[in-house]
């Protein structure tokens, strides 16, 4: 128990005393620290100037042994450093020399206002330093960087430039797994009005949520953290559950994954697009690059909204949710965890274990579609997911859920039954198409009307059918070809 949290930063221990624990991490950059190159833009994860570079003990990157990730530290919280290491744009340029990543911008003109700029940077850095051979496409990196004022022209010119060149300037040869372990754990963090609990094996969160029910669970923030910054919620005990290592921990197994509860998206993302390649397609239109790298799909589950992306895609493939309190487990069918808008069948103490997702019988159609008004970055207005068995130009199961549609992701049961039984064929896709007012009555808000979403679902149906036969009709942005 104690109120240090302790970090590297630039390599070198660094220590915050007494900090309460919901203070992010950028209010501390910016604040107690004087590092006020990494700039608030937003304080809610979606503009990216504010993006850092957090490294965890056992990567096999070119710097030691740390894996690096990109992050929005808005929306981190101080104690989720602990443990770990920091760098920050002030760690790049040495000696009066700026890195290379930072010359070209300067040389390529790809800041103006350079609002965005130290984000970019980061992000960047963080790209080239994570490539490992294969750096990440451009696109997927910055997607999370908006630049009001430069435009995106000279900033992919640069992106493109510095993947392969741009060597580390920070020198953490030294910074092994030991360093970083070296820094002694706390298992309590007490600030002044708030506490942070930080169990370590999945029988100690259990306890500890059953101590404090009341507590709130925090995983990787990306929707907590808003409660903090943009609700001004109070959150006085949380309970981190992502130094759990079992609950990080994703299983492949002959029937599918096991994907504990703590996974992030960015270590979920190649095994659940193996399994479901639309999915795993989805997934890097899930946030931004930064949202991926701290965002889990146990916290989407929990979380409850009706809009998360996860719930249909994983209603429709058949999941199955482990949840635990004290030393009792449970399994549900995923659909049926959502009682209501903002209400699961969860109880006090609660928690989510992991999620099981079964592989697609050969020759399943699995489709999800997630519809935005922005490609990248940007919540759903509608996303549906179908998975459907047809055998003999019959369809012979269906299962077909929506987000964006109902207070909760919901399974639309009157189209699926619209559907087995009868042909594959375009008067039958009509019919279901139909069916789905039975299904949903959606509400109009700021991302779509009612009409619209009645209708794009509707289409997205139509759009399966469409990909289902040997037609050459362009259904995508992307076309799925990409998708591997
Ligand atoms: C910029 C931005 C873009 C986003 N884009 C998308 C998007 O495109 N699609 C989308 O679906 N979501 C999006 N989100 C929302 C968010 O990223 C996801 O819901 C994410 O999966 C939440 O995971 P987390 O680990 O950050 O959860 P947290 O924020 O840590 O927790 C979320 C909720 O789950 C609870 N919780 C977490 N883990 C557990 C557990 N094991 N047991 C019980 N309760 C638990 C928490 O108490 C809280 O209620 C976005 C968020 C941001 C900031
Ligand atoms: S300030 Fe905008 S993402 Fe953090
Ligand atoms: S340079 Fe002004 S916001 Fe990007």
């Amino acid at each position: 128990m104690g109120e240090t949290i302790r970090f590297l930063l630039d390599g070198e221990a660094h220590e915050v005393r007494g900090a309460n624990p919901t203070t992010t991490l950028l209010e501390h950059l910016r604040g107690p620290m004087r590092r006020t190159g990494t700039k608030e833009g937003c304080a809610e994860g979606d503009c990216g100037s504010c993006t850092v570079l957090v490294g965890e003990a056992g990567g096999e990157g070119p710097e030691g042994s740390i894996s690096w990730r990109a992050v929005n530290s808005c929306i981190q919280f101080l104690p989720m450093l602990h443990g770990k290491a920091l760098l920050t744009v002030e760690s790049l340029a040495k000696g009066g020399a700026l890195h290379p990543v930072q010359q070209a911008l300067v040389d390529k003109h790809g800041s103006q206002c350079g609002f965005c700029t130290p984000g970019i940077v980061m992000s960047l850095y963080g790209r080239a330093i994570a490539a490992k051979g294969a750096a990440a496409p451009v696109g997927e990196v910055l997607a999370g960087n908006l630049c009001r004022c430069t435009g995106y022209g000279p900033i992919l010119e640069v992106a493109k430039g510095v993947a392969a060149e741009a060597a580390p300037a920070v020198d953490l040869s030294a910074v092994r797994d030991e360093t970083m372990l070296s820094l002694s754990y706390e298992d309590e963090i007490h600030g002044v009005t708030r506490t942070w609990l930080s169990p370590r094996t999945v029988d100690e969160l259990a306890k500890a949520y059953l101590d404090h029910p009341e507590a709130t669970i925090v995983a990787g923030a990306t929707d907590v953290g808003l409660w903090v910054t943009k609700q001004r919620r109070a959150l006085p005990v949380l309970i981190s559950v992502s130094e759990v290592a079992a609950l990080k921990r994703l299983e492949e197994t002959a029937e599918g994954l096991r994907i504990g509860a703590g996974v992030r998206y960015v270590d979920a993302m190649e095994a659940v697009a193996k399994l479901y390649p639309d999915l795993g397609a989805m997934m890097r239109r899930l946030g931004s690059t930064q949202v991926r790298n701290s965002g889990t799909i146990g916290g989407n589950i929990a979380n409850g909204s009706p809009i998360g992306d996860m719930p249909p895609a994983l209603i429709a493939a058949g999941a199955t949710l482990v949840l635990r309190r004290g030393g009792e487990r449970r399994e549900l069918a995923l659909e049926d965890f959502f009682l209501d808008y903002g209400k699961q069948d969860r109880r006090p103490g609660e928690f989510v274990e992991a999620v099981i997702t079964p592989k697609l019988d050969a020759g399943r159609i699995f489709k999800v579609f997630k519809l935005s008004k922005r490609f990248d970055q940007d919540i759903s207005a509608v996303c549906g997911a179908f998975s459907l068995a047809v055998e003999g130009g019959v369809v012979v199961d269906a299962r077909i859920a929506f987000g964006g549609m109902a207070g909760t992701p919901k399974r639309a049961k009157a189209c699926e039954a619209a559907l087995i039984g009868q042909p594959w064929i375009e008067a039958t896709v009509e019919a279901a198409m139909a069916a789905l007012d039975a299904d949903y009555a959606p509400m109009s808000d700021m991302r779509a009307s009612a009409a619209y979403r009645s209708l794009t679902a509707r289409n997205m149906l139509r759009k399966v059918f469409l990909e289902s036969q040997d037609r050459d009709v362009e259904t995508r942005v992307v076309p799925e070809s990409a998708h591997g």
